[in-house]
């Protein structure tokens, strides 16, 4: 399949028509939010949907998120708007908070992968608001990365994984989130977050009072039948070993370069991704830096660029010193755990 490029600036967003034409006959876009790049097709077309499956590899019992450009968009997709899922939209919409909500017959069960409920979004991009408004139906769109691969965060990144395999991709240029949006159910019983993300419990509490997160993320196992299919998968995963150390940062320190001196003797290329704080503790050339430590959202920004940048240098392992999960750092450690599949080490 030919894939067409085409770069997007903010000053003139007319140049969307002819994506927002492939949308509305039936095929794929990748195009940026401000999370991630998200890979875009109509919502209530079950075989455009399906084609979303087949261009990531993607599990079909992995619902999709559904993006709307105004509120007037969610009516018809959803039985029931609450009070306080009202109150929610209200507080964070246009942005990164996915609501989980009790769907109508209109969603396609490929869309949700035959659950009884939607999950919906409206980012908080110029770019896809006005991509969903041109073509005029809500678009479904999960990250737009091969499945297990780290989620793009620019248009370079979506076409190392999806050249040939989908018709367009708008380079909107670098999401500045960088993490994927909060998934929050609100279709039963108390709020519960299954993803974190860019809206932070915190923040949630602040507008709805009492909201818990789901018992995978607390226990850091995956269960067998998660309320959010997609987490029980390996995630976001560079091609290079993943390795989280968590701890005093001197001792993380010692224990790393110890480390990845064994790797270099192994004849394994090992690269460092850690806090700018910390970079004087690591010999040159072996590390990239996240960002500060008291800046948490630049790890968010940064981490799965990151993962991509060390699997282009050859990294077979990959180092990565833990942040502290308070606010966005939540988000930034449940990706860089399912990245690590356990290889975890505490050092305190
Ligand atoms: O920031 C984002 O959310 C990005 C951008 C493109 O909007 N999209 C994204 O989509 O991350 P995806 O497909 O990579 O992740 C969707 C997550 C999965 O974990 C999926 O299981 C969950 O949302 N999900 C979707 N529908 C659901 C539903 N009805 N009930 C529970 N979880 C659902
Ligand atoms: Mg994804």
């Amino acid at each position: 399949m030919e894939t067409k490029y085409k770069k997007v600036a903010l000053s003139d967003l007319t140049e969307l028509a002819q994506p927002a034409e492939a949308i509305k006959q039936g095929k794929l876009v990748a195009f940026p939010t401000e999370t991630v790049y998200g890979l875009g097709a109509n919502a209530l077309d079950g075989d455009a949907v399906r084609s979303i499956f087949k261009a990531k590899g993607r599990p079909n019992d992995n619902p999709l998120i559904v993006h709307i450009a105004d509120t007037s968009m969610l009516e018809p997709l959803v039985t029931e708007i609450t009070p306080d899922t009202k109150k929610l939209i209200a507080a964070f919409w246009p942005g990164p908070l996915t609501l989980v909500l009790k769907k109508t017959l209109l969603v396609p069960d490929e869309t949700t992968a035959g659950l009884d409920s939607v999950a919906v979004r409206m980012p908080d991009h110029p770019i896809a608001l006005e991509l969903i408004r041109k073509s005029g139906v809500p678009i479904a769109a999960p990250s737009a990365n091969r499945s297990g691969r780290p989620s793009p965060t620019m248009a370079e990144h979506v076409a190392e994984d999806m050249h040939g395999r989908i018709s367009w991709i708008v380079d909107g240029g670098s999401c500045k989130v960088g993490v994927e949006s909060t998934v929050l159910d609100m279709s039963d019983g108390i709020p519960t977050i299954l993803r974190p993300g860019g809206i932070t419990p915190e923040m949630i509490e602040k507008v709805i009072g009492r909201v818990q997160l789901d018992r995978s993320l607390i226990t850091g196992k995956s269960v067998e039948k998660p309320r959010s299919p997609g987490m029980k998968y390996t995630h976001y995963a560079p091609r290079g070993d993943v390795i989280v150390v968590s701890g005093e940062h001197i001792k993380v320190a010692q224990w790393i370069n110890h480390s990845a001196e064994e790797d270099r003797k192994a004849g394994l290329k090992a690269v460092i991704l850690s806090a700018t704080e910390h970079l004087s503790h690591y010999p040159e050339n072996t590390t990239l830096s996240y960002g500060s430590l008291s800046h948490p959202e630049e790890a968010a920004t940064n981490i799965f660029r990151l993962f991509r940048q060390s699997d282009r240098n050859g990294a077979q392992k990959i180092y990565v010193e833990a942040i502290p999960k308070d606010g966005i750092g939540l988000a930034v450690m449940d990706r860089i755990e399912k990245a690590a599949a356990g290889r975890f080490i505490r050092l305190d």
